[in-house]
């Protein structure tokens, strides 16, 4: 059995949902199901209920995160229409989310004298992460040249979004950017046969956004998750919210890419480990690892899975290439079958 060894992976892009919405996932649940899929590392957003956005949410989710994370852990604060003058002051998080348009939660903004005012006081050096589709990803790219930020592409999705961000790194502006799984290996032509459980935000774009990806990924800096879990009752009413789990079926996917030869485990590794810690200044996981089986052949199953919501887009489908075990920091945290790491093993970074 061909056994690889990888650097333990960090996900950028995650939801634990906790505090808040916990039915939907738990600190604990959320950082299980990271381990399963090989993550030693979350970056969780602050789209919670209440949104983190000041001392008080951000204390109350670092208190969570503490008594219940199973895997080491990295936080984002929100910009909200009041916090522009006092968020840097908050020397946690590891960046600046923002919404530049409609996802899941209250944490939108659009008035422009706001996101100036984010891009204005927000201190230098770390990250803002948008979200931000379509003629807003130009925006937050010129907004990062005018005020000198880093700034961050979250999701991004279509064909003329990557080839505006080959653009701004031929001209060498301080822009990064990530991509899902999701939208590297579904359409909207998958919509007809998953129906709700393939909404989410940005949506999936067509055959040619994914080509275009794919072309692309030399742009790519990192690829990220985006978990973001909600429960079947919840996708299947009348008003489903977008988002779809991702922490354990990432890893399969890209490994079956990488069986397939469409994708080398030496790039495989820049997109899962090295671009991450790069994009946000971090320091390679120490004593952490993935142990994979690049053979095994095997579909994969919500069944098998430690997320809360119970599902995943990928059901049933052949990949190649399992978790055998994920350690974090000399601990053996996930042994291939059970998570052994207690809730409150995870550090902050
Ligand atoms: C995310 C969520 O559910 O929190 N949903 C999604 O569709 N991606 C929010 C987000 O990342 O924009
Ligand atoms: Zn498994
Ligand atoms: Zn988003
Ligand atoms: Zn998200």
């Amino acid at each position: 059995m061909p056994r690889i060894e990888l650097p333990g992976v960090i996900d950028a892009h995650v939801h634990m949902r906790d505090p808040g919405l916990t039915h939907k996932e738990d600190w604990y649940s959320g950082t299980c199901a990271a381990l399963h899929g090989g993550v030693v590392t979350v970056l969780d957003m602050p789209n919670n209920d209440p949104p983190v956005v000041d001392q008080a949410s951000l204390r109350r989710k670092e208190q969570a995160a503490r008594e219940q994370a199973a895997c080491d852990y990295g936080l984002f604060i929100g910009a909200s229409p009041q916090n522009a003058d006092s968020v840097g002051a908050l020397r946690k998080p590891v960046g600046l989310k923002m919404y530049l348009g409609d996802s899941y939660g209250p944490l939108r903004i659009d008035d422009l004298h706001v996101v100036a005012g984010h891009f204005q006081a927000w201190p230098h050096g770390r990250p803002i992460a948008v979200h931000a589709e379509g003629y807003m990803v130009a925006v937050a790219i010129a907004l990062g040249r005018l005020f000198d930020q880093h700034v961050h592409i979250c999701h991004v999705a279509r064909r003329v979004e990557i080839e505006l961000l080959r653009r701004a790194k031929q001209r060498s502006l301080n822009v990064t950017c990530e991509v899902t799984p999701h939208h590297l290996f579904l359409t909207d032509e998958d919509r007809q046969c998953l129906g709700p459980l393939a909404y989410m935000k940005p949506s999936l774009g067509s055959p040619d956004d994914l080509a275009a990806l794919w072309e692309n990924l030399d742009v790519i800096d990192l690829v990220a998750t985006d978990h973001a879990p909600h429960t079947l009752d919840e996708k299947r009413a009348a008003q489903p919210p977008p988002g779809v789990p991702g922490l354990e079926t990432m890893l399969p996917l890209l490994l079956t890419a990488v069986a397939e030869r469409r994708l080398s485990l030496a790039r495989l590794t820049e997109l899962v480990v090295i671009g991450p810690a790069r994009v946000y200044g971090l320091h390679l996981p120490v004593n952490s690892r993935v142990v994979v089986d690049t053979d095994a052949a095997y579909e994969l199953q919500a069944q098998d899975m430690f997320t809360k919501c119970g599902w995943t887009p990928f059901e049933g489908w052949k990949v190649r290439g399992r978790v055998l075990s994920t350690t974090v920091r000399g601990m053996l945290a996930y042994d291939g079958e059970r998570v052994l790491a207690s809730p409150g093993f995870g550090q902050p970074i």
